[in-house]
Formats: structure tokens, sequence, C-alpha cells
């Protein structure tokens, strides 16, 4: 399932862009509702006045952009009173056609769970009602053939033998200690699910080393020795809440530094502002839930 990446530089060398665009379809959901009506994570102020159209204005741009790229974006209606539902790597994690749902740790985001798991049934996946409590991709990430599962603030480390037994696949726990990253995918990016020519899972990340725990940053080092690590001030901006298709990297204009990082391994930046949207906490890849398998 995974493509074959020729050429990858090694570590911190400058390469032309060698780097091969995957297809991606993506769930997204229009902004139309946002708001900041609750505190549920350290970037949100209540008190603070949201401009929702635009929030719907920098969101669309992201949808845009996908879609120009070849990508498929398929949308789910937003909800009146559900105003984080805008952030759908929230709404479950899919692989080969099966999509766990979640359940939030949060009372105030509980009422998207249905939801989410309607539309994957009604757009042929087979659905799992989960048990155990966890926030979707935004805690559980697909890396080569592992799932990395981030807990500590929201999702419980009780799901992550859930997540191992629904899709069969090793599981590594990742422990999330930094309030302002409290979902794993605002700490770690996944850049390209590659499987190298001897069949050795050689996944690329970056990721925040300040946001895990010593063991976690040990586990991170051991397993992904050529990872790209990003500097705080990225990661204060929210840069490795991104999404890539293997070449073109989506990430917020204001992490420069790891906008230079992508460049040298012979990625593609791409540009895109969600400044409205990260005043609830969430970025490019909370906006973006990747549904792998299943085509109905
Ligand atoms: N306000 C939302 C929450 O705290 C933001 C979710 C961000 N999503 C993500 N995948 N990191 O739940």
């Amino acid at each position: 399932m995974s493509l074959q990446n020729t050429a990858a530089p090694e570590a911190g060398q400058a390469a032309a862009s060698t780097r091969i665009q995957q297809h991606r379809r993506y769930l997204m959901c229009k902004p139309e509702h946002f708001t900041v009506s609750y505190e549920i994570n350290p970037w949100m102020h209540k008190a603070l006045p949201t401009d929702t159209a635009k929030a719907v204005r920098q969101w669309q741009t992201l949808y845009d952009t996908y879609l120009s790229l070849g990508h498929e974006v398929e949308l789910i209606d937003p909800v009146a009173g559900l105003p984080d539902m805008v952030y759908t790597a929230n709404g479950g994690f899919i692989v080969d056609g099966t999509a766990l749902g979640v359940k939030f740790s949060v009372d105030e985001r509980r009422g998207e769970e249905r939801p989410f798991m309607d539309w994957f049934a009604a757009h042929g996946f087979e659905v799992v009602e989960p048990v155990a409590v966890q926030e979707g991709e935004g805690d559980i990430l697909l890396a080569g053939e592992t799932i990395l599962a981030g807990y500590g603030f929201r999702s419980s480390i009780d799901s992550h033998r859930e997540i191992a037994d629904v899709f069969g696949r090793e599981v590594v726990s990742l422990h999330l200690v930094n309030p302002e990253f409290y979902h794993l995918d605002t700490a770690i990016s996944v850049l390209d699910p590659v499987v190298g020519a001897d069949g050795v899972d050689k996944a690329n990340i970056a990721y925040l080393p300040g946001a895990f725990d010593a063991t976690s940053r040990g586990i991170l080092e051991e397993r992904f020795p050529d990872a790209i690590r990003v500097a705080d001030a990225d990661g204060a901006v929210f840069g490795l809440n991104s999404a890539s298709d293997g070449r073109n990297v989506f990430i917020s204009p204001r992490a420069a530094g790891y906008d230079a990082q992508l460049r040298e391994r012979g990625y593609h930046p791409v540009h895109i502002d969600l400044s409205e949207l990260l005043r609830g906490g969430g970025g490019i890849k909370c906006c973006t839930l990747e549904l792998r398998g299943a085509t109905r």
C-alpha cells in the first residue's frame, strides 16, 4: 500500500525534490458553526470574540488547495452547537476501510461521536464503536505499518490495546507531557509512509521532542533516527499540526524553521494560514481526517 521512495536523501542532506506525491482522501467539515464557547485546551479563550466568516475563508483555502493538487475531500455536515466539529481528525481513525469511532474525554465534544460514526457507516466503512476513551486521529497516527498513539491529556492508555486489536497492528504508546501539545497530532507529523526496498518500515516523521517524556523521546529516537526534530518556536505556532501527501507538506506559514528543514529533505511545504481556527486549539491536521480504504 505504501509507495517506495527512491533516492531519499540522508538525514540533513540537501536534495532536489525527489519526493513522490501520494493520493489522499480526506474528510473535512466546514466551520459554519465555529466559535469558542468553552475552554478545553490552553489555546481556547472564550472571552475573546471569534470571527466565523474568517475561519470559513481560511478553511476554504485548505480545502481548495487539497483539491487543486488532485486529492479527494469528502465533507461531513456541520452541526449547530458543535463548534469543534471542524476538527475532523478527532472524528475517528480509519485504516483499510475500518473506522474506529471516538469516545471523547471531554463532555463538550461527545455530541460529535454519533454524527461521525453515522457518516462512516453511510460511506461504506466498517464502523467499530469504541469502548475506551480516545480522540481519533488527533491522538492516533499511522506511520508506515505502525500505529503511534498518544496519551496523557485526552486519550486513555487503555485505548491502545483496543486500537491494536481492532487494526491488528503494533501500537507504540507515547506520553504527552506539555498541555499546549495535548493531542499527538500537535507534536508529531507523519511525512511519508515509506516501506523501504528491504521491506523494512522507514516512515519519515517530524516531531517536537519537548512535548514528550524522556521514555517516549527515547522510543522516538530509536525508531526514527532520521526524524526531523522541530524547534520549540515552530511547535509553538502549531507547525507540526500538518498534513502530508509524501511530497507536499501543508504547514503553518509561521513555522519558518520547519519549512527550511522540510526543504532540505526534498519536501515541498505549502503554507496554509488557519490562525482563526488556532483559537480553538487546532490547525491543519486537526481539520483533516484521512480516509484509508472503502471508496463508496
Ligand atoms: N478545541 C478542540 C479540542 O480541544 C481542538 C481539537 C484539535 N484537534 C486535534 N486533532 N488536535 O478538542
